[in-house]
């Protein structure tokens, strides 16, 4: 090998070994920290009687999986409770997540926003939405149910409006944030109260009780009698004490281990909130990010033009899939997957050690267009490499779609909440 080939090369070993180096390092520092924040008990909750002040507090609970999630913050972490809203929602000016509509008043300009509702808060704003004329769209194409959920978008109240939001995403889009490519109409939205957030009706109430009283004034919240009016039943109807507002979730306060498994490090880092990964269970929904076929992408990734280019200007090294799958991982603002937005967490520099970023690395090299299709599971419209049924010409494939079932879930879930308190279902 030529000289200066041979250095050119070490060098780039050296520098993408000092930056693992650097992540474990900053790894280690932060492990303490985090150790101690044990998840807190479950609480049995009272729906007829509970206060809304402590709705809110359980609300933020769910929401952050932490009292102090300004703290967390300012330490460089991503605070996101069993909700996961935070992967996605924007809730404080210095949290970087703006893939979505910001549930704060954030004066951004905004095209798809032409009324501006974005620039005002969150409870402000769900008073507007359903007097919309693109909600009364959605109502109109939807009038014989969503499919997801069976809902038929009806809300006449700001209340009931936050309250659907969670339990059918798609139910109203807002303009600007649908799935590319499905013509405005399908939300990269989890629905809340389905596997794997599955929060439960009570928890949803606390949840939008945040939302609402937000500002601190409490006369605002009316997210229990919203639900009532819009399912038209009582809360907590055949359950007096709901074990709801657990701690943190499996996915907070937590660092992918050595020890973990694939499915573990997916569900406590929360990447099943937007990517669908053959073989796990729990990652069957996410539409934010690729279907996560590295086998597959990964080879090609690397030999595209847009990431030779990227190369060529000093901003990414990985020179193996491998390597590319790790970069992605713990840097993903270095190269973004074309059809797609910087929509990545950057916090997962700090939470993997080396050994757990290695063996996720080697799990997603191992999945395959092959295996996604022998589980049904297709491409975003927004991948430029198209469907994987129509390139491989499986129509009946489309059929075999794999159900996962709620007790799949819960195995995963619960292997890795092992230590925390499993998440009950009182109804
Ligand atoms: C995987 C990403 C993701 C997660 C996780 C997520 N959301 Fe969303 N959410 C979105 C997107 C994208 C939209 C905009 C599209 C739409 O209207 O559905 C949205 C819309 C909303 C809206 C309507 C906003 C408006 O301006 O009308 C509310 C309210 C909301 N989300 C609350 C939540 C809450 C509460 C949680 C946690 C329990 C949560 N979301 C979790 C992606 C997410
Ligand atoms: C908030 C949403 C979100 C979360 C959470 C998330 N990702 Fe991503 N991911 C994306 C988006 C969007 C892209 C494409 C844009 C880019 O390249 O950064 C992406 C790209 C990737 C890629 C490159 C895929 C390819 O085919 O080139 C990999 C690998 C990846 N993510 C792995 C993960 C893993 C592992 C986790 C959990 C530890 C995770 N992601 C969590 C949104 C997310």
């Amino acid at each position: 090998m030529e000289k200066g080939k041979k250095k050119s090369i070490i060098l780039k070993v050296g520098v993408w070994y000092v930056f693992i180096l650097a992540v474990f390092a900053g790894y280690t520092n932060w492990l303490p920290q985090i150790r101690g924040d044990a998840p807190e008990a479950a609480v049995a909750v009272d729906v007829a009687s509970v206060s809304v002040e402590d709705l809110k507090e359980m609300g933020a609970k769910i929401i952050f999986g932490t009292n102090d999630p300004e703290g967390a913050l300012a330490r460089g972490e991503n605070p996101a409770g069993k909700g996961q809203c935070p992967l996605c929602h924007q809730f404080f000016l210095d949290q970087k997540a703006d893939r979505c509509p910001n549930l704060i008043a954030l004066s951004t300009e905004n095209t798809a926003d032409p009324e501006g509702l974005l620039k005002i808060t969150e409870e402000q704003r769900s008073h507007k939405r359903p007097l919309t004329a693109v909600y009364d769209k959605f109502k109109t194409k939807l009038v014989s149910g969503e499919t997801n959920s069976g809902i038929t978008p009806h809300a006449r109240s700001g209340g009931e409006y936050l309250i659907e939001s969670e339990y059918c995403p798609n139910c109203f889009v807002v303009p600007g944030y649908a799935v590319k490519g499905t013509d405005d109409m399908v939300s990269p939205m989890p629905i809340i109260n389905k596997p794997p957030i599955e929060l439960t009706d009570t928890e949803i109430v606390a949840v939008v009780t945040f939302l609402q009283t937000r500002d601190g004034d409490m006369s605002k919240a009316t997210a229990k009698d919203s639900w009532e009016s819009y399912f038209g039943k009582k809360l907590g109807e055949g359950a007096k004490a709901e074990q709801a507002a657990g701690g943190a979730a499996p996915g907070s306060t937590t660092v992918a281990l050595d020890t973990d498994t694939p499915e573990q490090i997916v569900t406590k880092m929360g990447c099943f909130a937007c990517h669908k990964i053959p073989g796990i269970a729990v990652a069957k929904i996410g539409m934010v990010g690729p279907l996560l076929i590295e086998g597959t992408n990964a080879v090609n990734r690397i030999k595209s033009p847009e990431y030779k280019k990227a190369m060529a200007e000093g901003k990414v090294h990985a020179t193996t899939p491998k390597d590319y799958i790790m970069e992605s991982i713990v840097n993903p603002g270095a190269f973004i997957v074309p059809g797609f937005n910087d929509d990545m967490l950057k916090d997962f520099a700090t939470k993997f050690t080396f050994a757990a970023l290695s063996k996720m690395a080697d799990y997603l090299l191992e999945q395959t267009a092959e295996k996604a299709i022998k589980e049904g599971l297709d491409r975003l419209p927004n991948e430029k490499e198209g469907s994987l049924m129509k390139s491989a010409k499986v129509q009946t494939n489309q059929n075999k779609v794999h159900v996962v079932s709620k007790e799949e879930v819960r195995d995963q879930v619960s292997m890795v909440s092992k230590g925390g308190q499993n998440h009950k279902e009182a109804l």
